[in-house]
């Protein structure tokens, strides 16, 4: 027997029955984004590791544990994107778009990919609709503010109320370097209490111990007492303006010093937003600031801002039967005999040509099985086209909702159906 393939682990197919929520949230976000003035970007799903590697940062999970690689003959490697910031600085260092515009914004809508052992909500093929704000006039708390209350007005408009905002401030590289030592003094002391990862994390990166999953590390770190003293006073008054422009947007935020992202190249404001309803996978998105990204990977001195959200993990979340608008075909044609066959083929042809969406069952059967699909195809209208009807050059056309037939002459049927379909 021959072997039957299945779907790779920790990825999902999106059966045509799952597009309408897909397509729903995906023409939310293009409508919502194209109001904020973003601009669409897209870039290649595959790029040089290093790209990662520089960008997240060596120590990162995402790097370290999740880089799928294509290939490796070591000059030359190239990974599966595990997110979209990356690509995007490349590219926008690469096309020099910082001497054509003080301010660009970019969104994407798209595939990533992580080796993360699989669980529900955490993929290895998942979507993100991201957006990037980067350039020489981006260093203003309003942007920062406008990026958080963008991922919120997103999942609002997909129909999410229950998530929660927390936000934090890493400060400039000068201050998370501060930040870092305060921390190695905090823990060292603890040190063999932590987790063998964590320890390791002492030494190559402090703040990962922060987000450790391990119970007992997760119980030493919330012990901590964190404050702003590793803040500059010019970090710890832009911090306060984002603040203030989130309180006068009205949008309700926790603070919470323990929230220091996965990626290395965060810089001031981060943020994150959870549904509790989730489990443990429970960031519907997350986002920051990366003023030294863009100068990092080779290009400008400019800042930037970004977030993105997870659109598997937004479905996960949206209440299940919504009626998600499915698009009904316009018409069914129904034949009845190897004449009206032929001739309902070419009518199908016709309509198609006129942009009316329209289907038939390409042999004749019983009217009940053609009735029954063209029910199924949620259709507006039939067409039934029998041997009466042909002799008299005529269509029968029921509207599906009123249960209303009528006859029209053949000729005129397609501009008929066409304006009672608008
Ligand atoms: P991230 O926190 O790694 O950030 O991912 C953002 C969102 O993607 C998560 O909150 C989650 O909803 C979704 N996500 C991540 N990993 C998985 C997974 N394995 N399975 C399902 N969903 C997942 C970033 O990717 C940054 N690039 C965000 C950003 C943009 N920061 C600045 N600009």
């Amino acid at each position: 027997m021959s072997k039957k393939f299945s779907l790779p682990r920790g990825t999902s197919d999106i059966l045509p029955c799952d597009i309408p929520s897909w397509q729903f949230v995906e023409a939310q976000a293009r409508e919502i984004l194209k109001n904020y003035n973003y601009k669409e970007f897209r870039t290649p799903v595959f790029e040089d590791t290093g790209l990662f590697k520089r960008s997240l940062g060596q120590t990162s999970d995402v790097v370290n544990k999740q880089l799928l690689e294509l290939s490796s003959n070591k000059e030359d490697t190239l990974s599966l994107r595990p997110e979209g910031t990356a690509a995007i600085v490349r590219s926008y260092i690469e096309n020099s778009i910082d001497r054509k515009e003080a301010l660009s914004k970019f969104f994407y809508i798209g595939p990533m990919f992580r080796g993360e052992r699989p669980q529900k909500g955490r993929l290895r093929e998942f979507h993100q609709i991201g957006a990037e704000v980067m350039g020489p006039g981006t260093s203003s708390p309003y942007l920062d503010a406008e990026i958080i209350a963008l991922s919120g007005h997103l999942l609002n408009s997909f129909g999410l109320k229950n998530f929660q905002l927390k936000i934090n401030s890493l400060g400039s590289v000068q201050d998370k370097e501060n930040f870092s030592k305060q921390l190695r003094v905090q823990f060292q002391s603890e040190m063999t209490q932590l987790c063998m990862d964590c320890r390791q994390r002492f030494e190559r990166n402090v703040f990962r111990i922060l987000d450790c999953k391990n119970k007992q590390c997760r119980e030493i770190v919330v012990k901590k007492e964190i404050d702003y003293s590793y803040l500059s006073q010019e970090s710890q008054d832009y911090f306060s303006c984002v603040k203030g422009a989130l309180c006068d947007l009205n949008i309700a935020f926790e603070e919470s010093p323990l929230l220091v992202r996965g990626l290395d190249y965060y810089t001031h404001t981060v943020f994150e937003i959870s549904d509790s309803s989730l489990g443990s996978q429970d960031a519907l998105g997350a986002g920051g600031r990366y003023n030294n990204l863009v100068s990092q990977l080779g290009g400008a001195s400019v800042d930037a801002m970004g977030f993105a959200l997870g659109i598997e993990r937004i479905l996960l979340a949206l209440p299940e039967n919504q009626d998600f608008l499915k698009e009904n075909l316009g018409v069914y044609i129904i034949t009845m005999d190897t004449r009206a066959l032929v001739r309902g083929f070419s009518l199908l042809n016709d309509f198609r040509h006129e942009s009316i969406s329209c289907d038939m069952s390409y042999k004749v059967s019983s009217i009940k099985s053609q009735m029954r699909a063209a029910n199924k195809s949620g259709a507006r209208y039939v067409i039934i086209l029998g041997e009466e009807e042909l002799e008299n050059n005529e269509a029968t056309v029921k509207n599906m909702d009123s249960g209303e037939q009528e006859r029209i002459p053949l000729q005129k049927v397609g501009k008929a159906l066409k304006k009672r379909l608008n």
